[in-house]
This record gives structure tokens, sequence and C-alpha cells, in this order.
């Protein structure tokens, strides 16, 4: 299916919804998500479902394929930046992605060993025997071309408060999954037996986050002459995002900000596809100190003709397990995406990422953040005035051009909207 859909934010929700439909998308699914009994099985004490706005992002072309991006997420704009950004690097063949084999790293710590350095030489001396019984405790994701890879120990404390400390590292490929549950549960079965060859005794058992083996990188190059808007040259433009870049590699504020716009795309599709955000936000943070200093994750530069965009972070997402057995609105978000392997919905989260992040420098180099929002802002002062349809996009004009946001000129506004369609129709008949 195209990303392509020009005018699609102008035309109602059900048309929109009825665009998806004819796509073969279910829309009960997608709306509805889960029931209360799905809710309450799912997590404790549940007293109801909350709700969030579910959007498709427009113009995404990733690797060469089009896909219409699930996102969900209660903060305006995000949305249009980010199909707004993917039309700009739709000019230049849209969004190019690595994405690294699914492998997740478990973690098994050992306390109390009278030498912590000569353990870990142990347990790196016995990691084939260890791979293989890890292997033999994951049949199933063996069966499926994944599974334990390796076995590391490092020493992390030679005497102290916890005696002497090594931690054991357990490497996974996850293929499909997440990997939390199955790597965790790996670490808990595999540790007595490593606890046992060095004499130690079992701490933690759990997975990193830090996922750092799992990345996916996303390029893109946009052509200058696709920034350009009509008070801005495209080459100023490209410009202002490089030096924008550049303020974030030198200045760990900024950093967070520039970072913070990336994970609005990125965030937005975990979200709509039913993933851990949290543990993909706790990685990617963690990546970007990785360090000992706090970086952007993408930085920008503007080469020969075009202007140059790379996001890299750590992206541990799944399409089977997790909230997906339960949440039929993840697997229709997952669905009208395309997607079936985890690796291309890595792809579509960091380009949206990407995109995300464009959107906010081009934006911060030129007319400043606040201009777009206030476009969308009226749009809500304007329905909470008691607009509909066509009136919503008129009130907000207005509102828009007199730089007066308030909901009493939104009633206003709408008043005069209305007193004038009347007095246009005066032969109408009653209804
Ligand atoms: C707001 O949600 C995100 C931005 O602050 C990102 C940025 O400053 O790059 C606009």
């Amino acid at each position: 299916m195209t990303s392509r859909l020009p005018g699609f934010h102008g035309k109602s929700v059900d048309e929109r919804r009825q665009h998806l439909a004819d796509a073969g998308v279910d829309l009960a699914d997608l709306d509805g998500g889960i029931t209360l009994a799905d809710a309450a099985g799912m997590i404790e004490n549940v007293v109801g479902r909350y709700a969030l706005p579910l959007a498709v992002a427009t113009n995404f072309t990733v690797d060469g394929v089009d896909a219409l991006v699930p996102m969900a997420v209660e903060e305006p704009s995000i949305v249009a930046a980010a199909s707004n950004a993917a039309r700009m690097a739709r000019a230049g063949g849209g969004f190019t992605t690595v994405v690294a084999p699914a492998i997740v790293t478990g973690q098994i710590q050992l306390v109390q060993l009278v030498d912590a350095g000569a353990a870990a030489a142990r347990i790196e001396r016995e990691a084939p025997a260890l791979v293989a019984r890890a292997r033999a405790l994951t049949p199933r994701l063996v069966a499926r071309g994944g599974g334990p890879l390796a076995v590391t120990a490092r020493m992390l404390a030679d005497g102290g408060v916890d005696g002497g400390v090594v931690v054991v590292h357990v490497d996974v490929d996850c293929k499909d999954a997440m990997g939390a549950n199955l790597v965790n549960t790996l670490c808990e079965l595999l540790a007595p037996e490593v606890a046992a060859l060095v004499d130690g005794v079992v701490g933690l058992r759990i997975l990193t986050n830090l996922t750092d083996q799992r990345t996916v990188t996303v390029t893109c190059a946009v052509p200058l002459a696709a920034l350009a808007d009509a008070r801005t040259d495209g080459a100023a433009v490209a410009a202002g995002v490089a030096a924008a870049s550049r303020f974030a590699e030198h200045d760990r504020y900024r950093a967070a900000t520039h970072n913070k716009g990336i994970m609005n795309g990125v965030d937005a599709v975990l979200v709509a596809t039913g993933q851990d955000w949290r543990a993909v936000e706790a990685g990617a943070h963690a990546w970007a100190a990785r360090d000992g200093r706090y970086a952007p994750l993408a930085t920008w530069r503007v080469d020969g003709g075009h202007l140059s965009g790379r996001l890299e972070l750590p992206l541990a997402v799944g399409t089977v397990g997790g909230a997906l057995h339960v949440h039929r609105g993840a697997r229709a978000a997952l669905k009208l995406a395309g997607v079936s392997a985890a690796a291309r919905l890595a792809s579509l989260a960091g380009a949206a990422g990407l995109a995300c992040n464009l959107a906010a420098l081009r934006a911060l180099a030129t007319d400043g953040i606040q201009r777009g929002h206030m476009a969308l802002h009226a749009r809500a002062v304007a329905r909470a005035a008691g607009a509909e349809g066509d009136q919503i996009d008129a009130v907000a004009a207005e509102l828009v051009a007199a730089g007066d946001l308030r909901p009493a000129t939104a009633a206003e506004v709408l008043a005069g909207l209305k007193g004038a369609t009347l007095t246009a129709s005066p032969q109408e008949p009653a209804p």
C-alpha cells in the first residue's frame, strides 16, 4: 500500500478509517484494543482501560518499501511532523536502515567469590559447555534459528561488602521476540549451574536493557530543494539543521531535548504496536551516554546537495509474545504497517524517530516550534468551542491569523460563522 496519501490529514476520521478498512485492516480491533477482561488478565488491580489517540503517519518509505506508520501519542504535532519530514526524506529515496541481529544479553551476578579473577577465567574456559547447556534450555528458540550464542564473564570487585563479584553475560539471539521473558527465565535456570562451577553465591539474574548489540541504524539524504518552503531556501534550512545538530553534539542539556524529539517518534510507534517502550527508553539513554558523555542519538550534516541524517540506537522490539498475545489493537497496528518481523518494526520505529528529529530541528532552525503547535492547538480550541466538520479548520485559521487562541474568541468566531451560514441560505426549509 502506498504511504503517499495527499490530503489524508484533511479527511474526516471516518474517511481515513474507510481507507484502512479498504486495505484490509480490522477497524474494530484497531479501535477496541483490549476488553476489560483482557485488561484484568494483563496487570493487577484493573479498574478500566486507558485510551490514547492512534494515528498513521504518511509518506514513509523505509528500505524502498512504503509503510503507513502507526503512532499512539497524546502530544499534538508529532504525527504531522513525522509525516512532513518523511515527505522530505522521500524526495531522497526515503529512509535506509541496518538492523543488527536480535541479540539480548542476560546478566547473572555471582557474589562472595574467594577469587573473583580466577572465577571469571574458569567461567570463560567453560563457555562452550555453558552455551550448549543454555541452548538445551531454550529448544523452541533454537528451533526458530535463534538461541544462546555466547557466555562471557567479567570481574566487578575483588573483595569488599559483597566479596569477590563476577558478572556473567549470556548473549541470546531472540529473533522476533523482544526477549525479556525468555532471557530472564534462562538466567534463572542457568545461574545455579554457573555458581556451582566457581563456588559462588547467585546474585541478580536479569537481562540488561542496554541491548547494545541489537541496534538499528537509520540514514536519509534529503535533497536541499525538498527542505525549502515559501520563505526559506533549502540550503539555509539544511545549514540550520546541521548547526542545531552541532549544538546537541556540544551540549548535554540540548542533547537531552534533541533525543526527546527522537523518542517522540520512536515511542509513539512502540506504544501503538504494544512494545515495552520503557525498556527502549532505558537502553537509548544508556547508549547515548556510552562514552561517558551524554550525546545526541542522531546527527545531521550538509554534504553536497543533501542534508544527511544518521540515527543509531538500541531497539529491542518483538512481533511475537509480550502484550501482543492479548492486545488485538497492537496486532492490528502491526498489520496496517505491514510488519511481521521484529527487524522491520525496529526499522519503522527508527525511521519515525529520525523523521521527528528532522521536523523538530527544521522548525527550531526556522520559524520556531510554537508556530506549528499553534495551528494544531487552534484546531483543539475550535473543537472545544463546538466547531464541527469544516468549521474546525475555518475557526482555527481565524484564531491563528488573529494570534488569539482564547476559548471565548473561538466561540465568537464560531457564532459569526454560523450566522454567516444562516444568512447565506435563507431559503432552506426548516428541518
Ligand atoms: C517536543 O516534544 C520535542 C522538541 O523539544 C524536540 C527538540 O527540541 O528537538 C521540539
